[in-house]
């Protein structure tokens, strides 16, 4: 008797515990909050949760494309470059697990943000997958072990385990690591000073213009694009901005007007966008067929467009005009009551132009004269190509030129 009561006790038990269990597993199933997609702005590292197998190369074996463009992208090297490496393994600014969680999101560690990342160097010297992949597919698609994706369909949920999340395809996935202002050293979660790098606003000031665009990706992953280009490639310089150049005689022969005008183009934010130490330059002079400078120049009053645009000394060719975001003490937060440094830089929409009277001493202007205008594009300042060791000819380079004729008087068409 006894013996058979007791399994049906033990069976209806663990029954019951089932139950419980189904019942607290739904409950609880109701109150999971899922990961966020978004990232904030280096503060944590990411958890992907990702099943042991899944890796980048995975995702590669069928997403060729988007694999091999990643490959091809600064994400992928965002943590392997040089630059990167020299910044991040410095004392002063660097060994901060801040900076991976950017960089390299996928950082295994618990640390503070700010503090020394455990094994850093060792990590460096044995390139873990986290680290040679930068910013990677993990990193932007995976959260509690299943693919993210703005769209699930049948055929991929036959592959893997999918959300849908419409966050990943909106400007704020970008901007949580693309706007950012400076960080403590020593306060974990503490801010100061001016943005850093203002992505996300500087696109609202772009939509505020009239902007098509609603989205980042808009720009920089069309038809689905992963190589997301910027800075380092000309055809997105070049789409940032137009240049024009015009030069007449004012008074032939003695003086002439040169006017180099940029035009923001097909661009959604200031340019250069991103990072500070960025930087462009529009370098314009006046030479002899065998590539002497001549005359001289001298600023029109009245002829530049913006006033708190900062023009080099005019102290000969060529004449160097820079658009730039200076960081000053007030924008580094180490001074609140220092004026505000100035932002050269060409805004959304905007439409500048540079003028310059030149003076021709008598007789200098009597063969043709080319006028030419360069625009360079400058990835750092001096100080950080000094900091990475990188001699200055290879961080600048030119994305835009152009020569106009400045024929001697009486050589114009009309006269031949
Ligand atoms: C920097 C973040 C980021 C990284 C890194 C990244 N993706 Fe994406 N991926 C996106 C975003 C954002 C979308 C959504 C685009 C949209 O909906 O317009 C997307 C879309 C996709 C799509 C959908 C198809 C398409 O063309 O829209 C696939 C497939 C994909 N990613 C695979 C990958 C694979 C594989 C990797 C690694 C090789 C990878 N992604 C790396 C952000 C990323
Ligand atoms: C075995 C093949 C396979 C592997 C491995 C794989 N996927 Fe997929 N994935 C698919 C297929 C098939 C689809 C569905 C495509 C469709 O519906 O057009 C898909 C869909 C997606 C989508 C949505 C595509 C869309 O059209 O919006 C994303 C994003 C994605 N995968 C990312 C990943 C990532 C990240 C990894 C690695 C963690 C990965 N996939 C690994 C086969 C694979
Ligand atoms: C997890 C952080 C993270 C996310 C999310 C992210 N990025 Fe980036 N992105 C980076 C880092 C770090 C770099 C710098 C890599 C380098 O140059 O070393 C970078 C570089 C870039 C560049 C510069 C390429 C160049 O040629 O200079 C562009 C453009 C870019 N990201 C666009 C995007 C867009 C668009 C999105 C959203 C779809 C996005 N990123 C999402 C971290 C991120
Ligand atoms: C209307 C098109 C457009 C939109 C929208 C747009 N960008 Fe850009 N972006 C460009 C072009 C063109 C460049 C190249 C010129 C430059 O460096 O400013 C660029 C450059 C960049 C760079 C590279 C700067 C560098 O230092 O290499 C980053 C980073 C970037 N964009 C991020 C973003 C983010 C984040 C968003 C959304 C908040 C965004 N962009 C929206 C067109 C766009
Ligand atoms: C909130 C995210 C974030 C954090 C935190 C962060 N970065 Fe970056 N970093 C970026 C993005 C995004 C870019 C690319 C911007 C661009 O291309 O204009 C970048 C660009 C860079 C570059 C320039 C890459 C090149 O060669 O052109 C270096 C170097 C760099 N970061 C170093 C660091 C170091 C060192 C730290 C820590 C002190 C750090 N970053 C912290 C997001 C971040």
């Amino acid at each position: 008797m006894k013996s058979r009561i007791i399994p049906a006790v033990v069976v209806v038990l663990v029954a019951a515990v089932g139950l419980a269990g189904w019942r607290v597993r739904d409950v609880l199933k109701s109150t999971e909050i899922p990961t966020t997609i978004l990232f904030n702005q280096g503060l944590n590292p990411v958890v992907t949760g990702a099943p042991v197998g899944w890796t980048n190369a995975w995702c590669g074996s069928c997403h060729k494309q988007e694999y091999e463009q990643w490959q091809g992208s600064r994400h992928n090297v965002a943590a392997s470059t040089h630059n990167f490496e020299v910044e991040c393994l410095e004392p002063g600014s660097g060994r901060q697990q801040y900076c991976l969680n950017c960089h390299a999101p996928r950082i295994p560690a618990n640390g503070l943000p700010t503090s020394e990342p455990p094994g850093l160097d060792q990590a460096y010297q044995h390139q873990p997958e986290w680290l040679a992949g930068g910013v990677d597919c993990l990193t932007c698609h995976v959260r509690d072990g299943v693919v993210v994706a703005t769209r699930v369909t049948d055929k991929g949920l036959e592959k893997h385990a999918m959300r849908e999340e419409p966050a990943l395809g909106r400007a704020e996935f970008c901007a949580g690591c693309h706007q950012f202002a400076f960080k403590d050293l020593d306060l974990p979660d503490h801010f100061h000073g001016a943005l850093q790098q203002a992505s996300l606003e500087e696109f609202l000031e772009y939509r505020a213009e009239g902007g098509v665009e609603t989205r980042c990706h808009d720009c920089h992953m069309p038809r689905g694009g992963h190589s997301m280009p910027g800075g380092y490639d000309d055809k997105m310089v070049k789409q940032a901005v137009g240049m024009d150049l015009v030069a007449e005689w004012i008074e032939p022969g003695r003086e002439a007007e040169v006017t180099v005008t940029l035009r923001a183009g097909r661009v959604g934010h200031r340019v250069p966008g991103g990072e500070e130490l960025r930087f462009l330059t529009v370098r314009t002079e006046v030479l002899t067929a065998d590539g002497q400078e001549v005359g001289t120049p001298e600023p029109v009053p009245g002829g530049g467009e913006t006033d708190e645009r900062e023009r080099d000394e005019l102290s000969g060719w060529p004449v160097i005009e820079t658009l730039r975001r200076y960081m000053g003490d007030r924008e580094h937060g180490r001074d609140h009551q220092a004026p505000p440094a100035p932002d050269t830089r060409l805004r959304p929409g905007e439409t500048r132009r540079y003028s310059y009277r030149v003076h021709f001493e008598s007789g200098s202007a009597s063969k043709p004269l080319t006028v030419r205008a360069r625009l360079w594009y400058h990835l750092m300042h001096d100080g950080k190509a000094k900091l990475f060791g990188h001699p200055f000819d290879d961080v600048q380079r030119v994305v835009r030129e152009q020569e106009v004729p400045l024929d001697p008087p009486g050589d114009s068409a009309t006269d031949r």
